[in-house]
């Protein structure tokens, strides 16, 4: 593998992360040592991209509840629902948040057994564990995902669903980087990503130290980029699938997916098994986050619109599912018809 950045560690007695609101122009790593301070990193995005932030979640419980070793079990249980809940409050639509933060608090159920104290170092095992256990999701989404990508591919990508987004590997870019790896020639077209600049400010950054040839265009240069005949396949990731295949990702992933589709261009939605969410019949029950509207008017400190203008920064779109050529996941590529393949992807478990 490439090497990529290591970006989200355990160290000493803290969750240390590098502050993605900095990049590209500063490297800083954070040291986060209470819940607040893991919620704060989520919801501003100091760590973000769904992986990532079900791996800080579940961090979060743990610096949440080590203040606890010395209740009750029913009193430790009941702190764990309270702080999960607050975490979950940090961002509502990638569901790998809820996914982990219900992990944890399933493993404390399942070892009630253990002392209060013990079941608080299991919770740090578990979330170290789940670094780990993200590296080889992503490493095997890479691995299906680059008999996707031909010899000579140009492949335009949304947002950052990189390395960055994940422990280590990224969803999206990992078949860019197997197949680079791989001794295949690809070149990617990432789009900047109003308004928070994703693109621009990660998916170039990473791509470019990791020596993959990387233009960067702005999102509306998508359609002319299409049109010119400069792209042979879309992959993105997502924040969270539902059963029936339609998914929410960065806003403007769907404006993405109809544009390949106009082009003819396969459209590939790279995500491991934690991002998808069965519960949900349709992308029309995902909740949707809109954040603040300086984010448009005065992104990174300069206004660019009159004072007082009215804002709409919903911060996902959802994609139906026609749009989509295949699923990347870890247990391989999936093709329609998507409610019944995906949901048999958990059947096998
Ligand atoms: O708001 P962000 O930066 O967290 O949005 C991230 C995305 O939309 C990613 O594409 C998605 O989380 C998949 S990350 C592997």
């Amino acid at each position: 593998m490439l090497d990529l950045l290591e970006h989200i560690r355990w160290e000493g007695d803290a969750l240390v992360i590098l502050d993605q609101t900095l990049l590209p122009t500063e490297t800083k790593y954070v040291s986060l040592r209470t819940i607040d301070e893991a919620w704060e990193a989520i919801r501003v995005l100091r760590v973000r991209g769904a992986p990532a932030i079900g791996v800080a979640a579940a961090f979060g419980m743990y610096l949440g509840l080590r203040e606890g070793r010395s209740l009750s079990f029913p009193a430790f249980e009941k702190l764990a629902k309270k702080q999960g809940e607050y975490l979950c409050s940090s961002r509502p639509t990638a569901v790998n948040l809820r996914w982990a933060v219900e992990r944890v608090q399933k493993l404390i159920r399942q070892e009630k057994a253990r002392s209060v104290s013990e079941l608080v170092d299991r919770l740090l095992e578990e979330a170290r564990h789940m670094i780990e256990e993200d590296n080889a999701v992503c490493l095997n989404i890479g691995r299906y995902g680059m008999e996707l990508i031909p010899e000579g591919a140009r492949v335009l990508t949304h947002c950052n669903a990189g390395g960055l987004a994940t422990a280590r590997y990224g969803t999206a870019l990992s078949p860019v980087y197997a197949a680079v790896q791989q001794g295949k020639r690809v070149a990617v077209y990432a789009d900047e990503t109003r308004p928070l600049l994703q693109g621009a400010r990660l998916t170039a950054y990473e791509l470019q130290r990791a020596g993959v040839p990387v233009t960067l265009i702005c999102d509306n240069m998508a359609a002319t980029v299409m049109a010119q005949k400069k792209v042979d396949l879309v992959i993105v990731g997502a924040d969270r699938v539902a059963a029936n295949g339609d998914f929410a990702n960065k806003i403007g992933t769907y404006g993405v997916a109809i544009l390949a589709k106009e082009h003819g261009i396969p459209f590939y939605c790279a995500v491991p098994l934690s991002t998808i969410d069965l519960k949900l019949s349709s992308g029309e029950q995902i909740p949707i986050e809109e954040r603040p509207g300086e984010e448009v008017t005065q992104g990174f400190g300069k206004q660019t619109a009159p004072t007082g203008i009215n804002v709409f920064n919903p911060a996902f779109d959802v994609t139906p599912h026609k749009y989509v050529t295949s699923f990347i996941t870890e247990k391989g590529v999936i093709n329609p018809p998507f409610k019944k393949n995906l949901s048999n992807l958990f059947k096998t478990e």
